[in-house]
């Protein structure tokens, strides 16, 4: 007999199946397999393209936010350095339950394909995107580093939506105080505070700014720290009252090593200590750049070294690396590990 309505096919199948007591679960999607340095898929079976990206944990789902990277990869000419790059496609976001599955969600900020003018025309560079919720105004904010082609602009823009996903409305760019501002990145605390953390004159200082209480603009209460250790690629997390920053070193988009720094309080006395990685390639990051370091909802204490490995040549092909922070009494480590998994 030859069935023509695959719907029928399946009642028929799914009917002998139970008889000899097979779980249909097994016919569900296993999840994706996380490997790191290798490309990463979306729930569609399409690369993940969220690059310097950090994530916003709100009502049960991960947000993950990250520059889109598209088209070809070229170097801009009469840069000392290796100024690799390619037209700025805006900020994406995805979401998921389980950090695994990650469902591409839309255009969170998107790129400005007219006016060459605008900070978010697509002839800039718009990396390392963040977002945080403010209580006060209920709104989401997002942070992220905007700059022109030669990296000469040096500020941080803002932009605002009501709802995680987005659409985020670009406000204004700002130097902080008058002061550069490129890699950076945003921390939250629990008293509801929320501070830029950027690196300035020309890299070689990283600063601490609070922002104002609708974390929409920068405060002139702010601090210099590793002053002209020239540190980039922040990262930020608290564990028991103290906090701690890892960062890397300027090199480009090579990767180099990683520092741990801890201090009392965000606006305190900053102390470098050591190079958290551990394992093959530990010296250079495992080859990848810190971005995030993502709290565990429900884990306490549980943290996730986000970081990218750039392809310098080919910027949209760089690849992500997720680690798990081991944490043993005052140790803070981040071994290295094949696929991204958690406990
Ligand atoms: C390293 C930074 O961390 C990246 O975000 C990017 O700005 C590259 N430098 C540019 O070379």
């Amino acid at each position: 007999m030859i069935l023509k309505k695959p719907i029928i096919q399946y009642f028929i199948i799914t009917m002998v199946l139970l008889c000899f007591g097979v779980n249909i679960t097994l016919a569900t999607k296993p999840s994706a397999k996380l490997i790191n340095g290798e490309t990463w898929l979306d729930t569609k079976g399409r690369p993940i393209n969220a690059h310097g990206g950090g994530i916003l944990f709100h009502k049960g789902k991960y947000y993950w936010f990250g520059e889109i990277k598209t088209g070809k990869t070229w170097r801009v000419q009469g840069q000392k350095w290796e100024c690799y790059r390619t037209n700025a496609g805006g900020v994406c976001c995805y979401s998921s339950k389980n950090l695994k599955d990650w469902k591409f969600e839309k255009i969170a900020l998107s790129p400005n394909m007219t006016d060459s003018t605008s900070d978010l025309h697509f002839s800039r560079v718009l990396e390392r995107p963040k977002v945080i919720y403010n209580q006060k105004i209920r709104k989401f904010v997002m942070w992220l580093h905007v700059d022109s082609e030669d990296y000469s602009y040096a500020r941080a823009g803002v932009a605002v939506s009501n709802s995680p996903e987005g659409p985020y409305e670009y406000i204004k760019s700002f130097r902080p105080n008058e002061n550069m501002s490129r890699d950076m990145t945003l921390f939250k605390d629990a008293d509801e505070k929320a501070y830029l953390i950027y690196s300035s004159e020309n890299n070689a200082t990283m600063y601490i700014c609070m922002l104002s209480d609708d974390y929409l603009q920068p405060t002139t209460t702010y601090k210099r720290v590793f002053i002209n250790q020239f540190r980039e690629a922040p990262a930020v997390f608290k564990l028991k009252n103290r906090y701690y920053m890892i960062s890397s070193g300027c090199t480009g988009w090579a990767a180099n090593k990683a520092m741990l720094a801890v201090s009392d309080s965000m606006l305190g006395d900053w102390k470098m200590r050591y190079n958290p990685c551990k394992g093959e390639k530990s010296e250079i990051t495992f080859g990848a750049q810190s971005t995030y370091i993502l709290p565990l909802c429900k884990k306490k204490n549980q943290f996730v070294f986000m970081a990218d490995k750039w392809n310098k040549t080919d910027l949209p092909n760089s690849k992500y690396l997720w680690l798990p922070i081991v944490i043993k009494n005052d140790s803070i480590h981040i071994p290295w590990q094949n696929n991204f998994t958690t406990k």
